[in-house]
Parts: structure tokens; C-alpha cells; sequence
């Protein structure tokens, strides 16, 4: 059966992603992206970036991670560690959505990393995503797009996928 664990990011010049519990920026345009990749699929986040969100995302299987036990909301399903999440995730794509420390808790089982790489430093940002060293990962494809009266910064959409030796 076809299974696959990719992660989406959008980062600052320093890799960070995050500022008082919310995104630092407004891109309509990686917005829209971020929706057209994850649709139809898996998601899974952290309990912090699933309360900045509020609710389920629509149209995706909404996964959580939190370390309590009590945690419940309808419509989503509660994971109390990776490694459960792993095996849970039998077929299909599972997108590792966020926050700081779930992508630190997955990446060791990422194929493919999509990245946004912000053209800004966020001063005040409390929360980053980790280096990725480039031995283990290849860039497969970069799209480029400027700032304009929509996007206050211009960002790359960058494809990653893991190196098999
Ligand atoms: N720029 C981006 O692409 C992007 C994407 C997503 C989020 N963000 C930003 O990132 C920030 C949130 O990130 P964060 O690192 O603070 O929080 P987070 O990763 O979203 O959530 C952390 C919570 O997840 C649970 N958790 C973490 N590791 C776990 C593990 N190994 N097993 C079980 N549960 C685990 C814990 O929940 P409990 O406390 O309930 O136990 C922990 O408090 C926000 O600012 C958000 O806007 C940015």
C-alpha cells in the first residue's frame, strides 16, 4: 500500500515560524497552497497549532498530538505520541503541519519537505523550524514569488525530498 510522510513549512531568512501562537505574516497565495496540497488528506499538529486554528480543517482527516489524555474534539482524532501516529498511518499521505515541536517529533519519518521560504526576519518570532542538513535532502523544485500588493513578502516554494543512499 502506497504510504507517504510529507511535512509543509513556511519559515522565515532564520527558520522561524511562529510569533505569540500565531503565524508571523499573511500570504493569501501560500495559503491557497498550503490548501491545495493537504485537501483530501491526512493532517497532523500539534495541540498548541491546532488551538491557534480553532476547529478541524475541513476536508482533510484532522490528527492532533497532546499529552492529555483528556484532551477531545469532535471531529478529530488524539494521538499521545509520534510513534502512534506512525502506525496509525498505514496508506496515503500524512501531512506534519506544525507546530516547532511537532516537526522536530517527526522528522526522522519525513520523505518530502514543501517549504516556504519567507523573505523577511521576524524579530519577535518564539518559535522555529530546524535546519535541515544537505546531505540528507535534495531540492527537486523552486518557484519563485515576489512581493506585491497582496504578499508583504516575497517568498520560495521549495520541494525537498529525502536522499536514499
Ligand atoms: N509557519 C508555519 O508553517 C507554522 C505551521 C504550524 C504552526 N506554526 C506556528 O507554530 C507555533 C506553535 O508551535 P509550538 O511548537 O509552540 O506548538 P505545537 O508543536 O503546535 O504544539 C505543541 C504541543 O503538542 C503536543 N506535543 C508536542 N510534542 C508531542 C509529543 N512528542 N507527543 C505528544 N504530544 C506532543 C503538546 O501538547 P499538550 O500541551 O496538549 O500536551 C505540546 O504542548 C504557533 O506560533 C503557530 O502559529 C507555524
Amino acid at each position: 500500500m502506497n504510504r507517504e510522510i510529507a511535512l509543509i513549512v513556511a519559515h522565515d531568512r532564520e527558520r522561524a515560524i511562529g510569533h505569540a501562537g500565531q503565524l508571523p505574516w499573511h500570504l493569501p497565495d501560500d495559503l491557497r497552497r498550503f490548501k491545495a496540497l493537504t485537501l483530501g488528506h491526512t493532517v497532523i499538529m500539534g495541540r498548541k497549532t491546532f488551538d491557534s486554528i480553532g476547529k478541524p480543517l475541513p476536508g482533510r482527516q484532522n490528527w492532533v498530538l497532546t499529552r492529555d489524555p483528556h484532551w477531545q474534539v469532535p471531529g478529530v482524532e488524539c494521538f499521545g505520541n509520534w510513534e502512534q501516529v506512525v502506525r496509525q498511518h498505514r496508506s496515503g499521505l500524512l501531512w506534519v503541519i506544525g507546530g516547532g515541536e511537532i516537526y522536530l517529533a517527526a522528522l526522522a519519518d519525513v520523505d518530502r519537505i514543501e517549504s516556504t521560504e519567507v523573505d523577511t526576519r521576524i524579530a519577535a518570532a518564539d518559535t522555529w523550524f530546524p535546519p535541515l542538513p544537505d546531505k540528507q535532502w535534495d531540492i527537486v523544485a523552486r518557484e519563485l514569488h515576489a512581493a506585491d500588493e497582496r504578499h508583504a513578502f516575497g517568498f520560495d516554494l521549495v520541494t525537498r525530498t529525502r536522499r536514499r543512499s
